[in-house]
């Protein structure tokens, strides 16, 4: 099995993406599994940290690496949006592909610090134990919470992440990922969310030397989403689709189901989220 590195390096290759999907539960999990397994597309499973507290750390990384075994399947797990280095620390002890250390409400010098020091903790285990962990970082604040917004939050993505200070943050600390604002906020914002600048992204992948992340991906149109992917984004983050997604298939499911088996209405909402899963993927990878 190839590791999380040499996906990212084909998607880039082809101008595609891969997608990043949150969970909270096992049912989203097997229901992006199932969906991306449909596509036979490679898929990174994203753990924040209410997330992994809701399901536990360890236990996110035996469950995403029990499929991955079981089906020998490109599945990966990352770290979504982790805010100090000891959490970051355990979930690369506890065997996750990827960890972002996010310091997009810090100044420059103090991400770079907070970062480096994570990019530093990935070398020792790369040296020690042979084993690939990616890290990501973020410049500029889009938002925090995947959720529906009335009004983009404030202060949220004015701060644009030019091509030069991306340049001097990715050679600062050699991150393998990163997650500039280029017009994304997380959420799904009432009354749209603002558009991507793809001229800024292509800008941004002409110097960066890594590859780059485009966060909350949900509430953005197709074609932006695409006009992102061919300037050089190489993974989407998606999470507030999905939590709608089976939020409404479970309150359908309820009103329709008066069974107390959690098996026979958790299949609904299941559903419904392997449907958004599968639609975004198709997008991503550019499939038709
Ligand atoms: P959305 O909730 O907007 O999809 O963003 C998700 C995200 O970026 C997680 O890191």
């Amino acid at each position: 099995m190839h590791n999380l590195k040499t996906y990212l390096e084909a998607a880039k290759e082809k101008n595609i993406a891969i997608g990043h999907f949150n969970i909270s539960n096992v049912e989203a999990l097997w229901a992006i599994f199932e969906a991306a397994r449909d596509l036979h597309e490679p898929v990174i499973i994203g753990v924040s940290e209410g997330e992994r507290d809701f399901i536990g750390i360890r236990q996110a990384a035996s469950l995403v690496q029990s499929i991955r075994n079981e089906y020998d399947y490109p599945i990966f797990i990352n770290a979504d949006h982790a805010h100090d280095v000891v959490g970051v620390k355990k979930c690369i002890d506890a065997g996750f592909d990827s960890v972002m250390i996010d310091g997009s409400k810090l100044d420059f010098d103090e991400n770079v610090a907070m970062t480096k020091q994570v990019t530093d903790y990935a070398s020792v285990v790369k040296e020690k134990e042979g084993r690939t962990v990616l890290v990501e970082a973020e410049m500029g604040y889009i938002g925090s919470s995947s959720a529906l917004l009335e009004e983009i939050p404030e202060g949220a993505g004015q701060d644009k992440t030019t091509p030069e200070i991306a340049k001097k943050f990715v050679d600062a600390t050699s991150v393998d990922i990163f997650a500039p604002s280029v017009g994304n906020i997380h959420g799904v914002v009432k009354d749209g969310n603002p558009h991507i600048d793809a001229k800024l992204v292509g800008e941004i992948a002409k110097v960066a030397d890594c590859h780059l992340v485009l966060h909350g991906g949900s509430g953005i149109t197709d074609e932006d989403i695409r006009a992102g992917i061919e300037a050089g984004i190489s993974i989407v983050h998606v999470n507030t689709e999905i939590r709608v997604a089976f939020r409404e298939g479970l309150e359908k499911s309820i009103k329709e189901n008066d069974s107390i088996a959690p098996y026979k209405y958790m299949n609904v909402p299941r559903e419904e989220v392997r449907k958004v899963v599968a639609k975004k993927i198709k997008l991503f990878a550019n499939l038709t």
